[in-house]
């Protein structure tokens, strides 16, 4: 398959990135976009990256700053989402190519690790491994177990384990993890039962 370029974001770009999330997500695509604006409004962007393989943008991808509350004191990560392909423009290899040049960046800029909440068929294929079984706590018990998961970088250290907290946009537009049907159906996809089943 072809390389497939990713920049970081410009100024210039806000609005397509607006769209493509929008298009991506469906019916959360509102909330996702006011997650984006709002993740930049309070200064926790820390790499942005799009795709445009024929000139127009298609992909967004977006790490913020999260921390693991280990022991010792809070450790400084990366959240990795949103993650978002238009809907014409997907299965080309576009969603790789921003998670392996986001991975990049954080491993270049000295940053400890990346987690995620998303499908670990489509990410493990892509370096993530389950943070619970890497020694991590979820955020919510609404993150279905393999649903959490992380890629750990060069400046990891094994002080840093722990619960991921994330940063406040994400909770305040209840974006952490899943809810009713939409948890239960994920969840029964992955095989396993919530844990307020009896
Ligand atoms: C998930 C998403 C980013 C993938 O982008 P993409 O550019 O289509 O991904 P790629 O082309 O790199 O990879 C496509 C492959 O991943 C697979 N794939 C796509 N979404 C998947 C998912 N949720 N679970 C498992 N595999 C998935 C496809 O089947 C395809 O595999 P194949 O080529 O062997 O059939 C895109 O589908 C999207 O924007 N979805 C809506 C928003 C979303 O769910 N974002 C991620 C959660 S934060």
């Amino acid at each position: 398959m072809e390389q497939i370029e990713t920049r970081p974001v410009q100024q210039a770009d806000r609005d397509a990135v607006r769209r493509v999330a929008a298009a991506a997500f469906g019916d959360e695509g509102p909330v996702i976009a006011e997650l984006i604006d709002l993740l930049h409004a309070t200064g926790r962007v820390e790499h942005e990256l799009v795709a445009e393989p024929g000139g127009a943008v298609v992909g967004h991808v977006l790490l913020s700053r999260g921390w693991v509350d280990a022991p010792e004191r809070l450790a400084p990560v990366l959240v990795l989402g949103p993650l978002s392909v238009d809907p014409t423009a997907q299965r080309a290899g576009v969603g790789s190519a921003l998670v392996h040049a986001a991975l990049a960046q954080a491993q270049a800029a000295g940053e400890a690790a990346v987690f995620l909440e998303g499908d670990p068929g489509y990410y493990g294929r892509l370096g993530f491994e389950p943070a619970g079984e890497a020694g991590f706590e979820r955020p919510s018990t609404r993150i279905p177990e393999p649903a959490f998961q992380v890629v750990t970088l060069a400046a990891f250290e094994p002080w840093m384990s722990g619960r991921l907290v994330y940063c406040d946009a994400f909770w305040e537009l209840d974006c952490v993890g899943l809810r009713g049907e939409h948890l239960a159906d994920v969840e029964a996809a992955l095989g396993i039962g919530s844990p307020t089943d009896g």
